[in-house]
């Protein structure tokens, strides 16, 4: 489990995968879940989103209309959205205890615009690291669907936004960046996606009773 600074006392854990992977699903289960458990309070968060002013970010980032909207631009609207997500919402949990769980966070950034859009990383991790204040989940969930499960799993639910809209090829893109950043250290935990709602739940609380 990745340690942040001192002053933090409570945990922040993420949940990340591919649009179409549950991930949603899950955290609303897991905030559930802890809320019972834990004696310590906990609030569920998202990105890009969160706070009133990440919200108006996200409105840009998600509407179908913005098509010229440039990948660098998109990458600077998501660390914006992060800045004030991590400063008015996120940090000051945590330094009173709580625990914050967040749908997407940095990796998102990486494995969406990096490897899916072909960014450069390392100046997005840069970029995260400053909007992020060095915050880093202490626990990661990583909820992968393959990329054609994906695509199917998007295509039978009736929105499409901006994101969504998308070939193959940026899926399977992401897919990769997904199994690299797993890589990269023991706080992220890869969950098999493709099995039920209840076999992913238990997988991911079975991590939690190891490591909380
Ligand atoms: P959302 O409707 O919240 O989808 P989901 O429930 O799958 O998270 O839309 C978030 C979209 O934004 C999703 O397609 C992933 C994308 N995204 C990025 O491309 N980069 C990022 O840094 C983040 C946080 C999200």
């Amino acid at each position: 489990m990745t340690e942040n600074t001192k002053e933090q006392k409570g945990k922040f854990i993420v949940f990340e995968g591919p649009d179409g992977s549950g991930k949603t699903t899950q955290i609303k289960l897991i905030y559930e879940y802890l809320r019972h458990e834990l004696t310590e309070d906990i609030i569920m968060t998202k990105e890009p989103g969160g706070t009133e002013i990440s919200n108006k970010i996200r409105q840009i980032l998600l509407d179908p209309d913005n098509v010229l909207l440039e990948d660098l631009t998109e990458v600077f609207l998501y660390a914006a959205s992060r800045a004030q997500h991590v400063k008015e919402l996120i940090k000051p949990h945590l330094d009173q205890g709580f625990y914050v769980l967040c749908d997407r966070f940095v990796d998102s950034t990486i494995a969406y615009q990096g490897y899916g859009r072909g960014l450069d990383v390392s100046l997005i991790k840069k970029l995260n690291t400053v909007a992020a204040q060095g915050l880093q989940p202490n626990l990661s969930f990583y909820i992968m669907v393959k990329p054609e499960i994906a695509m199917q799993r998007i295509a039978q639910s009736r929105s499409f936004d901006r994101l969504e809209q998308n070939e193959i090829s940026f899926y399977q893109n992401l897919y990769r960046g997904y199994l690299a950043l797993l890589e990269e250290d023991d706080s992220k935990h890869y969950i098999n996606g493709e099995q039920t709602v209840t076999e992913v739940n238990e997988d991911i609380k079975k991590v939690l009773q190891k490591k909380l």
